[in-house]
């Protein structure tokens, strides 16, 4: 485990009728929520993310399908496979993140701590190592 970087687990309704997950603020994730995206269509071998986030705190669930999730603290490497709807990945802020092996049909919500801000992101691996330091 780097940092506080972690699998959280979620509630999970078990019915016959389906089953049902949630994710409250505060609660099971350790942020306000500012922001919602999803990464959906990915064509088989191709990678998002490759960057880092300066401020922004994240939880990725894989709603559907399975895919990997990269972490780099700088020192520490780390490789997450999501493949439930009833569990996610915690990443704090001033990660390296890349996603990775999306399945066919994968549809990964991003569950962000901060509104979308350019100036937020470190595109440059360099960069990053320098920054972190
Ligand atoms: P980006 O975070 O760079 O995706 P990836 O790292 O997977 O390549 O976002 C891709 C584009 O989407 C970028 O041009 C900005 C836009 N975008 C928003 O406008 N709002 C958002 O919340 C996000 C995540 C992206």
């Amino acid at each position: 485990m780097i940092k506080q970087a972690r699998i959280i687990e979620l509630p999970k309704f078990l019915d016959t009728r389906g089953n049902l997950s949630f994710v409250e603020e505060l609660i099971h994730i350790p942020f306000k929520i500012e922001r919602s995206y999803w990464i959906y269509d990915v064509p088989g071998g191709e990678t998002r993310g490759g960057h880092a986030y300066k401020e922004n705190q994240e939880f990725i669930v894989a709603l559907s399908g399975s895919f990997d999730v990269l972490l780099d603290d700088g020192e520490k490497k780390e490789i997450y496979s999501l493949n439930r709807s009833y569990y996610g990945l915690y990443v704090p802020q001033g990660m390296w993140r890349q996603m990775e092996n999306f399945s066919t049909n994968s549809l990964a919500l991003i569950i962000a701590s901060t509104r979308y801000s350019l100036a937020d992101y470190i595109y440059d691996y360099e960069e990053f190592r320098r920054w972190i330091k």
